[in-house]
């Protein structure tokens, strides 16, 4: 058991997308849209769709195998595994139960978050309590998605936005001045209209009539949503890094949640950060929700862009209304021997 108080931090990374590639043209052949509008108003190029055969927790146990595996730990290791989604293979059981049983990790709790596209930032988040509470020492945060099953292929304003995927992270106690320093959770529930799927819940349970009138799909107000993306991202990671001591300059790297270029650019500015500090990976990828920043981070991870010591912020917003803000001093898990705690 690690000692309370220790530092949480990412030991391990993996992501995982469906090989199918949707692009820009054939939406146009789907909907009233062009590749142009496509780029210019969102920055996506393409997104990935998952095989029919596969469902939420397939693509979560790939990114999870490819976490474990980086992090060189065993899933007997894994004490818990916590999963965000929005799209769960069914209502219940939780994906992460299903990848608990998959992965054999048989001494770990496993349960599902839902806090919209922000569902990563929460989880790590959740994951950081157990670790510096010194409860567990290996915690398993996965943000895994297949949002082209709960997209209206009939609405040109949400289809070509989203895409499928997953990624991982496993997370454990890291050395003194490493991991995790500040965390920012906020939620406006008031919001909640802007952005979500009317039926299929107890509110208005399945019925033909709600097939009929589309309602177990995704409904946006696109508008409103970009307006607080921006506010969320912007303002609120400026808020985090004043209650962490830290300035903008500290930053080496933004990681926002990959919902469109705009919004990516719009929040940067705000914060005054050039565009080589900011990962994005919307253009190949569309928004895939809660997988969207662990996919940005372990590809910066596997390229090495992120060196030991540098401070990242992870920034996010979702469907809830929700947001948040992670910051965390990175640990070189893959150059370093592990130390106190570990
Ligand atoms: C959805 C979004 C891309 C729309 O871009 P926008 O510049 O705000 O566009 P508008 O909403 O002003 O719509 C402009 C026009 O384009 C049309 N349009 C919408 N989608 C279109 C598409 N795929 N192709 C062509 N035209 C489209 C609209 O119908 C509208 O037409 P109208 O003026 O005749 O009604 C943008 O608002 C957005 O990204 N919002 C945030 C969404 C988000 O991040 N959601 C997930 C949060 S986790």
């Amino acid at each position: 058991m690690p000692e309370a108080g220790t530092r949480a931090g990412i030991l391990g990374m993996g992501s995982y997308v469906p090989e199918r590639v949707l692009t820009n043209r054939e939406l146009e052949k789907m909907v009233n849209t062009t590749d142009q509008w496509i780029v210019e108003r969102s920055g996506i190029r393409e997104r990935r769709m998952a095989a029919p055969e596969q469902a939420t927790s397939d693509l979560a146990l790939e990114a999870a195998r490819k976490a474990l595996e980086d992090a060189k730990t065993g899933p007997e290791e894994i004490d818990l595994i916590i999963t965000a989604t929005n799209t769960p293979d069914s209502l219940f059981p939780a994906v992460a139960c299903i990848v608990q049983d998959r992965l054999g990790a048989r001494r770990a709790g496993a349960f599902d978050l839902l806090a919209g596209c922000t569902g990563f930032i929460y989880a790590l988040s959740v994951a950081a309590q157990f670790i510096t509470s010194g409860m567990y020492r290996r915690v398993l945060v996965i943000g895994a998605e297949t949002l082209t099953r709960i997209v209206d292929w009939e609405d040109r304003n949400t289809c070509v936005l989203f895409g499928d995927g997953a990624g991982a992270a496993v997370v454990g106690p890291v050395p003194e001045g490493y991991g995790l320093i500040h965390t920012r959770l906020g939620s406006d529930g008031a919001g909640g209209p802007l952005l979500h799927m009317p039926a299929g819940g107890s509110r208005m349970p399945a019925s033909r009539e709600t097939v009929e009138d589309r309602l177990h799909f995704v409904r946006m107000n696109g508008r409103e949503v970009f307006k607080f993306a921006v506010r969320a991202c912007g303002d609120g990671s400026l808020e985090a890094l004043e209650e962490a001591g830290l300035s903008v300059e500290d930053v080496d790297f933004l990681i926002p949640h990959q919902a469109n270029i705009r919004i990516i650019e719009a929040a940067a500015k705000r914060l005054n950060m050039p565009m080589d500090r900011v990962l994005v990976n919307v253009d190949r990828f569309g928004n895939t929700s809660t997988a969207s920043i662990p996919m940005a981070l372990e590809e910066a991870v596997s390229l090495n862009k992120i060196k030991d010591g540098d401070n990242i912020v992870m920034t996010g917003f979702g469907a809830g209304l929700t947001w948040a803000v992670s910051i965390m001093r990175w640990y070189d898990y893959k150059k370093r021997e592990l130390g106190i705690g570990n």
